[in-house]
């Protein structure tokens, strides 16, 4: 028997325990081992029942993600014929569920005739975040044990959920008392399974899928749901093969099943989103720090500032079950910094997200302050005041004096220098940059700032601790506004000189969320604040001294107060929720034109398309060249979860390597020819990609 394969007879039992490490990913290896096991517990006439676990407990996460797009993902025995083998034994199996049973994992859970679970563990299909379709009968059997509607809610959402829930909607039998008897109450069930002559496979529940489903359904379903999915295939195809299951018998539809997701499996969108799985998980990892190094011990926090930021910093902790000190300088506004958290809960229980007494199990962790003398017992500190750095290195003046020897010292600055605010101490190999993005609370992205002196100990427990409070870090060195902002500047600048040239904001916001970016750069800055931004830009005004032209509509707009959406004129107009174009903008953009002495003339979205696009990408690789960016994962990480770049488009640098490299080249330099002193000012190409191209590179790498 496969190593990867724990078989035990037991009187009258079959156990066979998966074990390949760490997640029982169903590659090739794990499958033949299955598979052989089960057809010798088929044959074998002492085996009246057989039961699937996880030899280590976890059950499995399903397909091996790194056989797709190699031969490797259906190489024999593939998975859906494996489990249509199974399916077909003439002896009960009992699929034992613990820890997790994901994607084909759980499938291989629903083609065995009972299931049961531990209390912890979560079950999903996860297929949709990878860009595919459950492939091996998740889309067939489930719809037929818990219906078409709550089955493609399920695969839809990609959403894990627990044993209580997967009970409650049929796809349990039973939940077991505690995890370690998960494998008695199995043999259990199997004995009561046996003793009562159950058949191999029970009636299916939903033999119809759609019963009690109006008969347009579906029709009405992706007419409910389709905008939100913009251009992504796999949901369409979701849709397909739940519709097979609502009309073909359980063969035929597999067949389709399987059809449709060889198709999604070849995609480039899913290609992009494997590449996202992966790059998630190498982000965790920091080059030339080992992974068994000592992390510091993080109990309490504090944050210094309660304002935007620092309330929703503050917010992330308690939401983790983490004590938080909320230091202010004065009464008044610490009162509002408290009652803006209170009220941020109040309305997620006014949308059903949180229960009233959680609210107050919440606040009840955050303790508001004005004495730095409640910061001594802090393991980590984090300063969101002012963004400015005076401000800043008086702050971390204080906190010297006052924190613990080892206390991690962070900075939320957007902008600001790192080594410069770290440089204020005698320890700054205790300083980090911790990037929260806005809101705090919700964001997902944290860029983690490693000054030049951060300890790898210091950068690795930030690290764990952004984790264990749901966020995803990402490393950057520190320049002016570290990964994101920094490419931000090039790609805002052209949407900017583009509105000069002759387009309009919504010409240009419409062919980026065309891209199926969730917003365009002008609806972006009227969201963050074009006031903001004008500060931002204004503390860096030196490294845009030789060409100030394109920032000029920025500026006037901030000094005609017209911020965004808070005072209700931006790049647009706003009512409510409501924008409008606004001929005034135009008016303005055709005034500095002239002023500028700008030819305007009709843009074509192509270009406005390659401009904005080409820029990003640009001074991505120039990033990544002067080792800000570890690695082009980290970026398009940055991207997607902080500015809304489609996942399924895998991120800027991902998209690059699959326009081509030579293009982005050949379009920049296009570019420079054709805009004339502007072109040459700025269309100068990343030295890092002339190199790659020059040497057939077709992936973004450092060499
Ligand atoms: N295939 C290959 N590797 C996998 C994997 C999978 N399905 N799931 C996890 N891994 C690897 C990770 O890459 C990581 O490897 P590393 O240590 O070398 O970086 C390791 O397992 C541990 O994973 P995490 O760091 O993510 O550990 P967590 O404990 O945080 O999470 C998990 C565990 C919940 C299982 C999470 O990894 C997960 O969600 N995995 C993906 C599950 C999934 O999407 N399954 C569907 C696969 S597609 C499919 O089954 C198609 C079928 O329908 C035909
Ligand atoms: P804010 O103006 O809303 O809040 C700052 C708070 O700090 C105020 O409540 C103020 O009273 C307090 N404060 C000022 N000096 C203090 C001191 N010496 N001691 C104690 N408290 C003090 O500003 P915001 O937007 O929260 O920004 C804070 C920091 O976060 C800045 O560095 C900013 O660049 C950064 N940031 C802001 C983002 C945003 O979108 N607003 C996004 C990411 C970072």
């Amino acid at each position: 028997m496969s190593e990867l394969i724990h078989y035990r007879l037991e009187e009258g039992l079959a156990l066979i325990g998966l074990d390949r490490v760490p997640v029982n990913a169903l590659d090739q290896s794990l499958r033949a081992g299955l598979s052989n096991a089960c057809e010798r517990a088929a044959a074998d006439p002492r085996v009246q029942a057989i039961i699937i676990h996880g030899a280590r407990g976890l059950f499995s996460a399903g397909s091996d993600i790194g056989e797709f797009g190699t031969g490797a993902s259906f190489a024999e025995p593939d998975l859906p014929r494996t489990l249509v083998r199974l399916a077909g034994i003439h002896k009960p199996l009992i699929a034992a569920l613990g820890k997790v049973a994901l994607g084909g994992g759980l499938e291989l859970a629903l083609a065995c005739g009972y299931r049961i679970g531990e209390p912890n563990l979560r079950v999903g299909l996860s297929e949709i975040n990878l860009g595919l379709l459950p492939g091996a009968g998740g889309t067939q059997r489930l719809p037929r044990l818990i219906g078409a509607e709550s089955a493609l809610n399920l695969i839809l959402s990609g959403k894990q959920i627990d044993a209580e829930n997967a009970r409650l909607l049929g796809i349990l039998d039973r939940v077991s008392t505690s995890p370690e008897r998960l494998l008695d109450e199995a043999r259990e069930y199997a004995y009561e399974l046996i003793a009562c002559r159950a058949p191999a496979q029970p009636a299916e529940a939903w033999p119809e899928p759609a019963d009690g489903l109006p008969d347009d359904f579906l029709v009405r379903y992706r007419a409910e749901h389709e905008p939100s999915w913009k251009s992504r295939l796999a949901p369409r195809l979701v849709l397909s093969a739940v519709e097979a299951a609502c009309l073909l018998p359980l063969d035929e539809g597999l067949l389709k099943e399987l059809a449709l997701f060889k198709q999604a499996e070849s995609s480039r969108q899913s290609k992009a989103l494997r590449h996202v799985f992966f790059a998630e998980r190498e982000a965790a990892r920091i080059p030339g720090v080992r992974d068994d190094l000592p992390l510091r011990s993080i109990t309490r926090v504090a944050v210094i500032g309660a304002g935007t930021m620092g309330g929703g910093i503050a917010m992330c902790f308690a939401n983790a079950g983490i004590p938080v000190a909320l230091l202010e300088r004065d009464g008044k506004a610490l009162d509002r910094g408290l009652t803006m958290i209170r009220d941020n809960y109040e309305s997620s229980v006014r949308r059903g997200r949180l229960l009233p007494d959680q609210v107050e199990s919440r606040m009840d962790l955050i303790f508001g302050t004005l004495d730095y003398a409640d910061l001594s017992d802090a393991d980590l500190v984090i300063e969101a005041v002012f963004e400015k750095l005076e401000v800043k290195q008086q702050v971390f003046l204080t906190l010297e004096k006052v924190c613990k020897p080892g206390a991690i010292l962070a900075t939320n600055t957007s902008s600001l220098d790192v080594d410069a605010i770290a440089a204020t101490v005698a320890r700054p190999h205790d300083v980090v940059g911790l990037h929260f993005f806005s809101p705090a609370n919700a964001m997902r992205l944290l860029e983690v700032v490693r000054g030049k002196a951060t300890a790898p100990d210091v950068l690795a427990t930030t690290l764990d601790i952004a984790r264990r409070i749901g966020k995803l870090p990402v490393i950057s060195g520190v320049c002016f506004g570290f990964i994101g902002n920094r490419m931000l500047e090039p790609y805002a600048r052209e949407a900017h000189r583009l509105v000069l040239e002759g387009a309009t904001p919504a010409q240009v916001d419409r062919v980026l969320t065309d891209l199926d970016l969730n917003m365009g750069v002008f609806s972006m800055l009227d969201l963050a604040g074009i006031d903001v931004n004008f500060l931002v830009r204004d503390s860096n005004r030196t490294a845009s001294a030789h060409d100030e032209s394109y920032c000029r509509l920025g500026d006037e707009l901030y000094a005609m107060g017209r911020y965004g959406q808070k005072t209700g004129r931006g790049f647009y107009l706003y009512e409510g929720r409501n924008r409008r174009d606004d001929a005034e903008v135009i008016a303005l953009a055709e005034r500095l034109a002239d002023e500028l002495q700008i030819s305007r003339r009709p843009i074509d979205d192509q270009e406005i398309l390659e401009r904005c696009l080409f820029m990003l990408i640009n001074e991505g690789i120039q990033l990544l060249d002067e080792g800000i960016a570890l690695r082009t994962g980290d970026i398009d990480l940055v991207w997607i979860n902080g500015y809304g770049f489609p996942a399924h488009l895998g991120g800027p640098m991902h998209y690059a390597e699959q326009l081509g490299l030579g293009t982005v080249l050949a379009g920049l330099q296009r570019y420079r020819n054709a805009l004339g002193k502007y072109g040459e000012m700025w269309f100068k190409p990343a030295p890092l990609l002339e190199r790659l191209v020059a040497a057939g590179r077709k992936r973004i790498e450092r060499f």
